[in-house]
């Protein structure tokens, strides 16, 4: 006998409903709602191939659609009651379904499982992610490309160990990002090209006895083609995987960028000055405007990261084909994908709105004997010096003008002298910042022709 309380998707071998801690653990449609575009889009299409390959009559075929239909305009209205009885959303549209157009709704199932429907539903999901995203990255890329445009020829210290290292150019970090954040593009481009295959119609996990046809779903539903082998199709969560891995690279390099942006506005730095759009004050020290967006996408690293090491750890010991371990996929998702797309925003409008503060960042190129590598270099260049020996001579000046606490270039010729006696006039000509980035014309170098050459490739990129 049948308990009342059984489930009336599946209730027909059980004697009882589930206990309520059962239902608590069981049920996903508190998060699994999200998808119900998706589901509702891979029904439609998967009723239309039913009718198209005579499995179901067309009459059959469009009153589910029509009724698909309506489900769709209660649950973006929100009209809709989800049911945790019925656990998911997949289960919660179907009985809907059988609520609006009765006996059709359940020849809607037919050749297909939740299996492969939960699969296909998340696909879509993720896919419409790593779109957002691309568009996210773009804007993000072509505000990096205006700043780096703008001051193509700024300069500013350049660090290694957050040293001073050598003079650099302003469009030349800038670039830096854009070459980063256009990696993590073409790994969300590939990623999406390789996911693009339809699990619809691997059932649960062997197939279908019924004439499916597979191709027609895959293309209703923009996929490239559907998965070649049903029992991969409904346990792959490699897509999943890839859009978080993806995701937790790009926020990385987000959060380096973040970390710079927060040194840089400090007022031992001052070579950014943040909008108030995108600060905040201290609700006690009123001289302060804090870089808190900044802080926050640097934050965002952890939890998008967190997001792939819990997956990967749900993943790893799963016997072929489906189990519920899967189902907790979508909340690590969801919550990457959200805050993913928000930092990229946020960064977008931080980058947009931020002034380089040119004096600064010139000031702070001189310091710091920044440009010693140029006095070395020029020693090689014209008294022909081995490098390691030039480096030595530099060195010993370095160490005279930091005891009198002064630059290399307030050292006199004599001064010089008194280390090398090769060294003429000639050497103050490489000590200024502006000449040191002038003459890094290496391809990809930070001199401001180089940097402009790079700003034009990726305008062109980016069209
Ligand atoms: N809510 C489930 C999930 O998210 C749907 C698939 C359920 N399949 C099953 N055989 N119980 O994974």
């Amino acid at each position: 006998m049948t308990d009342k309380t059984s489930n009336q998707m599946w209730g027909g071998r059980f004697a009882a409903g589930p206990d309520a801690i059962m239902e608590a653990i069981n049920a996903s449609i508190g998060f699994d709602q999200r998808m119900a575009a998706q589901d509702i889009a891979g029904s439609r299409a998967h009723a239309a191939m039913l009718a198209a390959t005579g499995v179901i009559t067309d009459s059959d075929a469009d009153a589910i659609r029509e009724g698909l239909l309506t489900v769709l305009s209660e649950i973006e209205s929100g009209n809709f009651q989800f049911s945790t009885a019925l656990e998911d959303i997949h289960m919660n549209v179907e009985a809907r379904l059988k609520e609006i157009i009765g006996e059709p709704a359940g020849r809607l199932h037919t050749g297909r499982s939740r299996n492969d429907q939960v699969a296909t539903d998340f696909k879509l999901w993720v896919r419409d992610q790593f779109d957002a995203a691309e568009k996210g990255l773009l804007a993000l890329i072509g505000a990096l490309v205006d700043q780096a445009e703008a001051g193509a020829d700024w300069v500013m210290p350049g660090f290694t160990h957050l040293q001073t290292a050598q003079p650099v150019t302003w469009g030349h970090h800038m670039m830096a990002y854009v070459e980063m954040f256009g990696r993590d593009l073409s790994r969300v481009r590939d990623a999406r090209k390789r996911m693009n295959e339809s699990p619809l119609g691997s059932a649960a996990l062997a197939g279908t006895s019924f004439p499916i046809d597979r191709e027609m779903t895959a293309e209703a539903l923009g996929f490239d083609r559907p998965t070649a082998n049903s029992l991969d199709a409904v346990s792959d969560r490699d897509f999943a995987l890839e859009f978080l891995s993806t995701a937790s690279i790009c926020a990385m390099h987000l959060s380096r960028f973040a970390e710079e942006l927060v040194i840089w506005s400090s007022a031992q730095f001052r070579f950014v000055t943040l909008s108030d759009r995108f600060s905040t004050g201290s609700s006690i020290m009123p001289q302060k405007k804090n870089p808190d967006a900044a802080e926050l996408i640097r934050a965002k690293v952890g939890r998008i990261f967190g997001a792939n090491t819990a997956l990967m750890m749900v993943m790893k010991g799963l016997p072929l084909a489906y189990s519920k371990d899967m189902q907790e996929d979508k909340e690590q998702v969801f919550d990457a994908a959200d805050n993913w797309m928000l930092a990229l925003a946020a960064m977008e409008g931080m980058v947009k709105d931020m002034t380089g503060n040119r004096e600064s960042l010139a000031a702070a190129a001189g310091s710091g004997f920044s440009t010693a590598t140029d006095l070395a270099d020029w020693m090689v260049r014209v008294l022909k010096v081995p490098f390691r020996d030039a480096h030595h001579v530099t060195g010993a000046l370095v160490a005279m003008a930091e005891g009198r606490g002064v630059d290399l270039p307030d050292l006199t010729l004599e001064d010089m002298k008194s280390v090398h006696d090769g060294i003429t006039e000639d050497i103050f000509s490489v000590l200024g910042v502006e000449n040191s980035v002038n003459s890094r014309m290496s391809y990809g170098g930070t001199a401001p022709a180089q940097v402009r050459a790079q700003v034009a490739r990726w305008k062109e990129i980016l069209g």
